[in-house]
């Protein structure tokens, strides 16, 4: 193996004049290609990031004569480092098979990450200490190489590196200096991306956690309301199996049998029929949504488990409060949550009154809002900060989860939730909505 002192440099075999004249020109050249990039990365949106970054790749090396670009990622400082772009000239050697620098290049990646830059002009020039990329250099081959690291609001996220394989190549500092902004760019662009695709799945996460708080309270309340009916139809279709057995049909008596089993099949049937109304869309969708109709929607799909529990329900909808653009299903669910919470206060506090007031107004100038009144025992000390905080429930069977579904919601609707107590007893629920924008104006203005 060579052992160069590391500060060794090789003079250029060519004439020195033309040389800097021509490394100029390149530099003025390279300088104009990152003004482009960057308008390009300024410009992408963060699904295009990777396609626009491994364009970006082929560009500069075309632009630099260089044959062979990669950028490694790294999620955070614990995690290990990934090659997440490449480009390469046709004809030039691939990467490595299931390439992991940490494993090939464990002195060199720890050096690059923590952000330092390494290049060399030809393989003599590695450091001595850099035994690992020797060894890389030796059996890969690039004859030059600039490994660059990526920055991303103050941190080093990942490195670059960009290969020459057919020659040795000179690194300008003008030029290091380009292509250090240039991975700059790259490392922003890609910071953007992330934080859009970590937002979209904790969005994800959110509505997967909505779906199946909704379903396990709709089951529980609905499981209720079908069992009352089933009940009754089996003990009218047994009174009337006795009667035919006793052979004495009393035709009136049988008949009155038969039709209520008819009136309670036809209730269970309308309940599956809203149930499955409920749950036919699952994607967003946003459409124009009058909120008095909705609420009274839910109010009849909960009527039977406040009939049980003994609770008068009663709606209030001002003939003011205009529509809301929103996911009916997704606003559906936040009343019912609040509703349910309202119920399971009531209960709890086992009172005499039991009222929940349900009212749907205008709330200052283009806004509407829900507010659930209920007569329970109130909002309890130990959660009053964390109502809205995931798993906060101060109830034996409670998920802790409904709150914050419904926070989600109207805040992804552009909304606002809170919860005051009552002066008398009880608590508020409230949320409010931006009213939806008004779609055919020159119809109103006629009726002026
Ligand atoms: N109307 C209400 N009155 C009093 N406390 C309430 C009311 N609504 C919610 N809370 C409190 O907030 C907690 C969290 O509610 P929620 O997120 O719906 O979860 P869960 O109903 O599963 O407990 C409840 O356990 C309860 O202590
Ligand atoms: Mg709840």
């Amino acid at each position: 193996m060579q052992r160069r002192a590391t500060s060794a440099t090789i003079e250029p075999k060519r004439d020195r004049a033309p040389r800097v004249g021509r490394d100029r020109r390149e530099v003025k050249r390279f300088e104009s290609l990152v003004g482009e990039l960057s308008a390009a990365m300024a410009r992408v949106p963060a699904d295009a990031v990777d396609t626009e970054i491994e364009s970006w790749l082929g560009k500069i090396c075309q632009a630099l004569d260089l044959d062979r670009s990669a950028i490694y990622e790294r999620d955070a400082p614990d995690k290990p480092v990934r090659t997440t772009h490449t480009w390469r000239r046709p004809n030039m050697p691939p990467f490595p098979r299931n390439y992991v620098p940490e494993k090939l290049l464990r002195a060199t990646t720890k050096l690059v990450m923590a952000g330092k830059q390494i290049t060399f002009s030809h393989p003599g020039e590695i450091p001595v200490e850099l035994a690992d990329a020797r060894r890389f250099v030796e059996r890969w081959g690039p004859k030059a190489s600039a490994v660059i690291p990526m920055w991303a609001g103050g941190r080093v996220i990942g490195a670059a590196s960009f290969g020459k394989f057919r020659a040795a190549r000179q690194w300008p500092p003008e030029l290091l200096d380009h292509l250090g902004l240039a991975v700059r760019l790259f490392g922003s662009a890609i910071e953007r991306k992330q934080s859009v695709t970590a937002m979209r799945a904790v969005r994800a996460e959110l509505r997967l956690a909505s779906r199946r708080n909704m379903m396990s309270e709709l089951v529980a309340s609905l499981s209720h309301e079908i069992n009352q009916p089933l009940g009754a139809i089996l003990s009218n279709l047994g009174g009337l199996a006795r009667l035919l057995t006793q052979g004495n049909p009393q035709p009136a008596m049988a008949l009155e049998a038969v039709n209520s089993a008819i009136e309670d099949t036809k209730r269970t049937a309308e309940i599956v029929r809203r149930i499955r109304f409920m749950f036919k869309r699952h994607d967003e969708h946003k459409t124009a949504v009058g909120l008095g109709a909705l609420v009274a929607e839910v109010v009849k799909l909960i009527a039977g488990e406040a009939a049980v529990r003994r609770i008068a329900v009663q709606i209030e909808v001002s003939r003011s409060a205009q529509r809301v653009n929103g996911d009916p299903v997704q606003l559906q669910q936040c009343v019912l949550n609040l509703m349910m919470n309202a119920f399971d206060a009531i209960t709890e506090a086992t009172s005499d009154r039991r009222e929940v007031t349900i009212k749907v107004a205008p709330e200052k100038t283009g806004w509407v809002g829900v507010s659930v009144c209920d007569s329970g025992a109130g909002i309890a000390p130990a959660v009053a900060n964390r109502l809205f905080e995931p798993f906060v429930t101060t109830k034996n069977d409670g998920m802790g989860l409904g709150l914050l579904v419904t926070r989600s919601i109207v805040e992804s609707h552009g909304g606002r939730i809170w919860a005051t107590p009552n002066p008398d007893r009880g608590a508020t629920f409230t949320f409010t909505l931006p009213v939806g924008e008004r779609k055919r104006q020159s119809k109103s203005r006629r009726n002026e």
